[in-house]
């Protein structure tokens, strides 16, 4: 099939039970490739509302399916007790937090400066990491505002009062929208720190970006 009519009976195939289990025991007998279905289906298959069907979408697709927070967590626990090193742990910073926030004089204000957590523990940091929205401070909510001019922003609220709104964004800049420039807003009540900051870390690159916090200054 051409991929948009592959899509179509995709969409077709899951939208009822018995079908979607048909195609789930294709992909488990290797007659279709589990890389044939698009992720947004893996998602839709993997949280199916019947709980079988879901169970065995989590089998059937698991190869393709993202990790699980828990994995993740499970997967980064050796840099817990590992020795890192802080200057492997500062490019890392600069790579992946800077334009969030601030440490050692450096990098955006955007969330907490890294300097007030370097006591927390380990374990705490790396949840606060891997775990982004597990714990947030409503003043760290990320909001989505659209203008009527088509403009669309996400930050977390700076101030907000009958003449306008102040977000601060990403990079550190603070973008102030008159009221009635606002077309709408929503929040999904989630940290502005994405999850998936660690995609293509180690173990050891973690533990070192963790000594590089512990040893601010
Ligand atoms: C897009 C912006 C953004 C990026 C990028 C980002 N963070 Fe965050 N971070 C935040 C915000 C906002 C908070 C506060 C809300 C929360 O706790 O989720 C936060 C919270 C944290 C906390 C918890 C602070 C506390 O008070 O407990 C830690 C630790 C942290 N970030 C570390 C990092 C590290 C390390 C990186 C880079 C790998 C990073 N962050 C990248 C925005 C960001």
């Amino acid at each position: 099939m051409t991929p948009p009519a592959r899509d179509a009976a995709l969409a077709a195939l899951i939208t009822r039970e018995d079908r979607a289990t048909a195609l789930l025991q294709a992909i488990q007998a290797g007659t279709i490739k589990p890389t044939d279905i698009p992720a947004a289906q893996v998602q839709a298959l993997a949280h199916h509302k019947s709980v079988k069907l879901a169970a065995l979408a989590r089998t059937a697709l698991r190869s393709v399916i993202p990790p699980s927070r828990a994995e993740v967590t499970a997967t980064f626990q050796p840099s817990l007790t590992a020795a890192g090193d802080a200057a492997r742990g500062h490019t890392i910073y600069q790579g992946r937090c800077f334009v969030c926030h601030r440490a050692g004089g450096e990098g955006m204000a955007v969330g907490p400066d890294l300097i007030s957590v370097k006591s927390k523990g380990r374990e705490a940091l790396l949840t606060a990491i891997l775990e982004p929205h597990k714990e947030v401070a409503p003043q760290y909510i990320a909001y989505d505002v659209a203008t009527k001019d088509g403009n669309a922003y996400t930050g977390i609220v700076a101030r907000d009062d009958a003449t306008g709104l102040s977000l601060k964004i990403m990079g550190g800049a603070e973008v102030t929208l008159a009221r009635a420039t606002i077309r709408g807003s929503s929040s999904a009540g989630q940290s502005l720190m994405p999850e998936g900051l660690e995609a293509g870390l180690s173990a050891s690159d973690m533990a070192d970006l963790l000594t590089f916090i512990e040893m601010l200054k």
